[in-house]
């Protein structure tokens, strides 16, 4: 399985930064076209950046995904986004469920579920993100607390193809912090079980870790059994730190 190495650029860039970001990965990726065997590139975008930037996705070195999405697929509901809208402006995926979300615009569980089925109504394929904070770190609660996440968060139904978990410690999360690579990869196989037994095929899903990876500590996450890539916010911000994330997988 290819590494996934996807931007979340959160609330940065102007549209025309953006333009110059995929341009550049565009010619970078022809440069070392050996990048594009191992690694898979994704920019999840600004909404506003989305039907502009898709138009690069034709060249198949990169695809393009929302931050969020409502629940609802149409209606009299001010400033929202559906994942409809977004599949017309040429996404592929939609994170669901991020820390930032959760805290400031106090999403629980069972609406990440209900964003993530909307997603997959649309045909798109949902980063459902789960993470511990550092309290529940501190008190060794980090995996009932991903459990029971991932049980309330992660429809039934999920399948490989339709759903992507992201794990992202908050406490790691723009910080500089990262768990040590044994850690992380403890908590990764952890979900593993979790998604082998609860799901069909949930041994195949894409696990990816996030929080502060960037070119220096990517080549260690990568490598650690089912890291299956990563979500990567700060380090996606400057094109040769993301750059080189993907050169490590
Ligand atoms: P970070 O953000 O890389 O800045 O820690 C990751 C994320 O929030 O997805």
């Amino acid at each position: 399985m290819k590494k996934l190495i996807a931007a979340n650029w959160k609330m940065n860039f102007t549209l025309s930064e953006a333009r110059e970001f995929v341009l550049q990965l565009l010619q970078k990726s022809q440069e070392h076209t050996e990048i594009l065997e191992k690694a898979e590139f994704l920019i999840c975008a600004p909404y506003v950046f989305l039907s502009a930037l898709s138009e690069y996705s034709k060249q198949g070195v990169v695809s393009f995904g929302g931050q969020n999405c409502s629940v609802h697929d149409k209606g009299a509901y001010t400033g929202e986004i559906s994942a409809g809208m977004l599949k017309d402006v040429g996404c592929s995926h939609v994170i669901v469920g991020h820390s930032e979300r959760r805290e400031y615009h106090k999403e629980d569980n069972i609406l990440v579920n209900e964003k993530a089925k909307a997603v997959h109504q649309n045909g798109l394929s949902a980063i459902i993100c789960v993470g511990e904070s550092r309290k529940e770190r501190e008190a060794n609660l980090q995996e009932e607390v991903i459990e029971r996440q991932l049980f309330e968060s992660v429809p039934k139904n999920a399948i490989p193809e339709n759903t992507i978990i992201a794990y992202e410690p908050v406490w790691a999360i723009g910080t500089g912090k990262t768990p040590s690579p044994e850690d992380a990869g403890q908590m990764h196989s952890f979900i593993r079980a979790f998604l082998t037994k609860n799901y069909s095929q949930g041994e195949k899903m894409r696990i990816l870790y996030g929080g502060s990876m960037n070119s220096g500590n990517a080549e260690k996450l990568l490598t650690t059994p089912n890291i299956d890539g990563g979500l990567i916010g700060t380090a996606s911000l400057k094109f040769e730190e993301f750059f080189g994330v993907a050169q490590c997988a």
